[in-house]
């Protein structure tokens, strides 16, 4: 029997499903295994199905002589060196389509929790703030409806979040890298016009060398002053350090963010911040949804070991040796 890992704790019925095709090592757990650990489980393993925080390149492939498919239960795939694992002859696979409403929802969230201050809002309840009613101040926030969204790549969630939009009556520009026509009542703009025109930002794009620090200081000084930047991409994607430092000198509305730089170790100082709302990567986290994506990479890997192309392969050039 082809032996397979999996590197983190999963839904039983999943992990049933696989044993009943594979033997199964299990590291039924909410901590990473270390790079040193995954090398040691790889070692026999024709597959695997690996989370967003473990990191598969040369190093680790080097010590999985067996493996040929890598299922990464995520659509974002900047965890997997995919140059490395085609020349290991490693298939790696995603799991995109599943989570797009999800995640859509979940930009949405951000946005009007940073736009109404909910949770600052929720604090000063609980703590014994609210000792009259107040007209005005401090709770005066941004009106979602009849605003600008504007979107940072305009892919299958981008186009999920820009259809809510629609309902909100909003104005919705976009920018990609290269300029498409009108999708779905979106017009695209150059980056620079979106930073300025946008009450609602929001970021797309996936992580990489092309997309780090593409919200940095400069960018951040284009943005009106009360708007609000909404991140569930990736960390990284934003200059985590220059966006602090906006919201300090309150030189933007406020932000929402699901994804940081060096995450879980988030930069300290966002927690003395009230105009910044956070939430521990969780864009696809409904039930349904994480059980949507555990069943789509499980399918990936099953099909790769049983001799067929797996549907959501990211590497066709991907040939063991
Ligand atoms: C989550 O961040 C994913 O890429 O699926």
């Amino acid at each position: 029997m082809q032996k397979v890992l999996v590197t983190r704790r999963l839904f039983p019925e999943v992990i049933a499903r696989l044993a009943g095709n594979f033997e199964v090592d299990y590291h039924d757990d909410d901590q990473a295994l270390t790079p040193s650990e995954l090398a040691v489980r790889l070692s026999d393993k024709a597959g695997m199905m690996l989370v967003l925080t473990d990191r598969l390149d040369a190093s680790v492939l080097a010590a999985a002589p067996a493996l040929k498919v890598a299922a990464n239960v995520a659509v974002g795939y900047n965890n997997i060196d995919l140059a490395a694992c085609s020349a290991a002859g490693v298939m790696a696979t995603n799991t995109p389509g599943v989570l797009n409403e999800t995640t859509a929802d979940m930009v949405w969230t951000l946005m009007m929790a940073s736009a109404r201050r909910v949770v600052a809002a929720d604090k000063w309840t609980r703590t014994g703030g609210w000792q009259s009613w107040k007209f005005l101040d401090p709770w005066l926030g941004q009106d979602v409806h009849g605003a600008t969204l504007g979107i940072v790549g305009m892919g299958r969630i981008g186009q999920a979040v820009a259809r809510r939009a629609q309902g909100f009556d909003m104005r919705v520009i976009y920018h990609n890298r290269t300029p498409q026509t009108e999708t779905g009542g979106a017009t695209w703009v150059e980056k620079n016009t979106l930073l300025a025109e946008s009450d609602f930002i929001v970021l797309m794009v996936p992580y990489s060398t092309a997309t780090h620090h593409l919200i940095g200081a400069a960018e951040l000084a284009l943005m009106k002053p009360t708007a609000h930047l909404v991140n569930v991409a990736r960390g990284g994607v934003v200059d985590d350090a220059a966006l602090i430092e906006a919201l300090k000198a309150r030189r933007i509305g406020g932000a929402g963010l699901d994804v940081f730089e060096g995450e879980p170790a988030l930069n300290p100082g966002f927690f003395e911040l009230d105009n910044v709302t956070l939430t521990p990567h969780i864009g696809s986290s409904s039930r349904a949804t994480r059980m949507a994506m555990a069943t789509c990479a499980a399918d990936n890997l099953i099909a790769a070991l049983t001799g067929h192309t797996p549907p959501n392969l990211l590497n066709p050039d991907a040939v063991r040796q």
